[in-house]
């Protein structure tokens, strides 16, 4: 039994933030940020909603997609590195939406790599014959933990959420084929939010010290990536037999279109064969990848038994490559 994707979903808030707004912010140019990250505006959900409301959002056009009702899913797993709040997970806040009757559902914190830990997980349940339906979801609404007084980071990420649903197939030529995932959390220094949690509940002191917002030293976390994603997506390739010349399509994590095209350059892939999103949306953490597969598939861009690359880097460090052949006509 292999586990396939059967529906695609996604969402992104009306609301643009442009290059040139930010220049109005903080101390930079529309030149700088397109020249260095190849982001030209992102999408920011309004103050008073939550990752949650985009997750519903991306979930209810996969649902209405597939044609089925929310009663048929098995199990919600939702990738996110801001939950809406703490507790309870926002996987719940999501059945409690969708009116998901019938699963249960968690959160996973795989930093940018969440959405490809997510499905790997959810193959899982597919595979060993346990569930049919289940919800992969990447949503994050990063605005709420950015400081938009720092330049570092407020230009790059932007929100947005995507979904697909993972069903049995006996078919050989569609599916999700392989992963392989990495954890080493030496880089947890490089890229974090250190504010808020269990070892540094929030207080006057950590709002104070900005502890609540995301800190990134994006040089490391940039040369990491590009020998990441390319080293796992030559791995992957390999111990499947197959080269540049099989991938129909690479949907990389879009965090910078330098790492993208040094990446892409490393595997010898056209500029044909990559999926590039980043202008409109910036850095959506667990959503660029499903973001970026649901609007592909919206433009025609793969069709089934098409094989697919899915590759991502980001805190943890997390980072991962899966190949899967297509399964929607
Ligand atoms: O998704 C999770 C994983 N995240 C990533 O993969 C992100 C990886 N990192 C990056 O994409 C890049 O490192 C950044 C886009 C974050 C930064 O680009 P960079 O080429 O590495 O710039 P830098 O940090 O080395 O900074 C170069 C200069 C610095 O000035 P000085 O010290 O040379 O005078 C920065 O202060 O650019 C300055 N700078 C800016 N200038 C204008 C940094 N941010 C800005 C800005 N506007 N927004």
């Amino acid at each position: 039994m292999k586990a396939i994707i059967t529906g695609v979903g996604h969402f992104t808030p009306e609301h643009r933030l442009t290059n040139r707004d930010l220049e109005q912010m903080v101390d930079t140019s529309d030149e700088w940020i397109t020249s260095r990250t190849g982001i030209k505006e992102r999408r920011i959900l309004d103050k008073d909603k939550g990752t949650s409301y985009m997750a519903v959002k991306a979930a209810e056009m996969l649902l209405k997609q597939r044609g089925i009702s929310a009663d048929e899913l098995d199990l919600i797993i939702l990738a996110t590195v801001t939950p809406d709040m703490p507790v309870p997970s926002t996987a719940a806040l999501v059945q409690k939406e969708l009116n998901a009757k019938n699963c249960w559902g968690f959160d996973l914190n795989g930093g940018c790599t969440g959405f490809l830990y997510a499905l790997a997980t959810g193959a899982q349940f597919i595979e060993t014959g346990k569930h049919q339906k289940v919800l992969v979801i990447g949503a994050d609404k990063m605005s709420a933990i950015l400081n938009y007084q720092d330049r570092n980071t407020c230009v790059i990420f932007g929100d947005g959420a995507g979904a697909v649903l993972l069903e049995p197939s006996e078919r050989d030529d569609t599916g999700i084929e392989d992963f392989i995932l990495r954890l080493e959390g030496w880089g947890w220094e490089y890229l974090n939010v250190t504010g808020g949690g269990s070892l540094n509940p929030a207080t006057h002191e950590t709002v104070d010290k900005k502890m609540h917002y995301l800190y990134q030293d994006g040089k490391t976390v940039f040369k990491n990536a590009i020998m990441g994603m390319s080293d796992i997506s030559l791995k992957i390739m390999k111990k499947n037999n197959l080269t540049s010349k099989d991938i129909n399509l690479l949907i990389p994590h879009q965090a910078n279109t330098r790492i993208i095209d040094s990446v892409a350059k490393k595997l010898e892939l056209t500029e044909e064969q990559v999926v590039v999103n980043i202008e409109g949306y910036g850095n959506t953490t667990a959503g660029t990848i499903p973001i970026a597969m649901s609007e592909a598939w919206q433009k025609k861009m793969m069709k089934s038994g098409d094989w697919i690359m899915l590759s991502a880097f980001g805190a943890g460090f997390a980072w991962g490559s899966m190949l899967l052949r297509w399964s929607i006509d």
